[in-house]
C-alpha cells in the first residue's frame, strides 16, 4: 500500500497574502490523533512529490482535513501550493505523527496553549477534540502574530466556536482565546514571552502566574519562540515531556520556511 492518499482540494481561503487555509477530502482510512502533523505536498513534472510537514486543524472526527499554511515566494512547496483550486490533487501523508498530544502531558487543572503564526494550526484540532475537556479545567489558547489580519480563525474562536452544536457549551464554560499582536494596535499587544514574564498574561485572564503543581503547557511556533518559552517555562519549574515520557510541557516546531 502506498505511503500516501491522494486528496481533492474542498475549499481554500486566503486570510492574507502570506497565510491561507484550505479543506480536503478524507480517505476513510486515514487514523490520526487531534494535534498530529503529516507529510502532504504535490506531484511535481518530474513524478517525484514535493512534500513538507503540515500540522492537522480539522480534528480527527471530521469527514475532510484542514490544512494552514504560509506561502514563502520562493518556497518549494509554498510557491506552488498557494495557487491550489478546488478540485487540484493533494498528497497526503498516511502515517501522522507528532508530540502536541494531551497524552503526552500529565493531568493538571489548566491546559496552556501557546502558538505564534501558523503554530496555531494544532490546537484548533486540540480544541475540537471533547476528551481536551475532560482532562483540563480550563483550556487557554495564545496565539501571537505580527499584525491583527493574521490572527486567522479569530472569529471561528471567538462567535463561532461557542455557539458549535456539540462543543458549545464546553467551549463556552471551559476555553479561553488570548490573541496578542505585536506590530500594530490590538486590545492585547506584546510577545507571549515577555505577557508571562511581566505577569499580564495572568493579570488580563484573571488567573494565577504559571505553575507546575497546577498547569500545562503545549508550544507551538518559531524555532526561536520555542526556545525562549521552553527556557522560561523551565525556570518555573516546568518538566518537558515526550513519546515515552508524560511531562508538564511538550513542545513542537511550527512547520514554516517551506
Ligand atoms: P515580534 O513581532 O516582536 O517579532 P513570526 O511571524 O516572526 O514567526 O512571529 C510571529 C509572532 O511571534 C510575532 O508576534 C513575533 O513578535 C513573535 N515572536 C518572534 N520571536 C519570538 C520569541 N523569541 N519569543 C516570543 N515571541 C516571538
Amino acid at each position: 500500500m502506498s505511503a500516501f492518499n491522494e486528496e481533492r482540494v474542498l475549499s481554500v481561503h486566503h486570510w492574507t497574502d502570506k497565510l491561507f487555509t484550505f479543506t480536503t477530502t478524507r480517505d476513510p482510512s486515514l487514523r490520526f490523533s487531534n494535534g498530529h502533523f503529516t507529510m502532504i505536498g504535490l506531484k511535481t513534472e518530474t513524478g517525484k512529490p514535493l512534500l513538507r510537514a503540515y500540522s492537522i486543524v480539522s480534528a480527527n472526527y471530521e469527514e475532510h482535513l484542514e490544512f494552514l499554511s504560509i506561502k514563502v515566494p520562493d518556497g518549494p512547496l509554498t510557491s506552488r501550493l498557494q495557487h491550489i483550486q478546488v478540485g487540484d490533487s493533494i498528497i497526503v501523508g498516511r502515517k501522522p505523527t507528532g508530540t502536541l498530544l494531551i497524552d503526552y502531558l500529565l493531568p493538571g487543572k489548566r491546559l496552556y496553549m501557546f502558538s505564534t503564526g501558523t503554530g496555531l494550526a494544532p490546537f484548533m484540532s486540540v480544541i475540537h477534540d471533547p476528551a481536551t475537556y475532560e482532562k483540563y479545567e480550563e483550556l487557554i489558547l495564545v496565539h501571537g502574530v505580527r499584525q491583527v489580519e493574521e490572527l486567522a480563525y479569530h472569529d471561528l474562536l471567538t462567535q463561532h466556536l461557542p455557539q458549535h452544536e456539540f462543543l458549545g457549551e464546553l467551549v463556552s464554560k471551559q476555553l479561553r482565546y488570548y490573541p496578542t499582536v505585536t506590530r500594530e494596535a490590538f486590545h492585547t499587544m506584546g510577545r507571549i514571552t515577555d505577557l508571562i514574564e511581566s505577569g499580564k498574561l495572568a493579570k488580563d485572564l484573571g488567573l494565577p502566574d504559571l505553575d507546575p503543581g497546577t498547569d500545562r503547557a503545549m508550544i507551538c511556533g518559531s524555532p526561536a519562540m520555542l526556545r525562549d518559552l521552553k527556557i522560561s517555562l523551565e525556570e518555573s519549574g516546568f518538566k518537558e515531556g515526550n513519546t515515552s515520557r508524560p511531562g508538564d510541557f511538550v513542545i513542537e516546531r511550527a512547520f514554516a520556511e517551506q
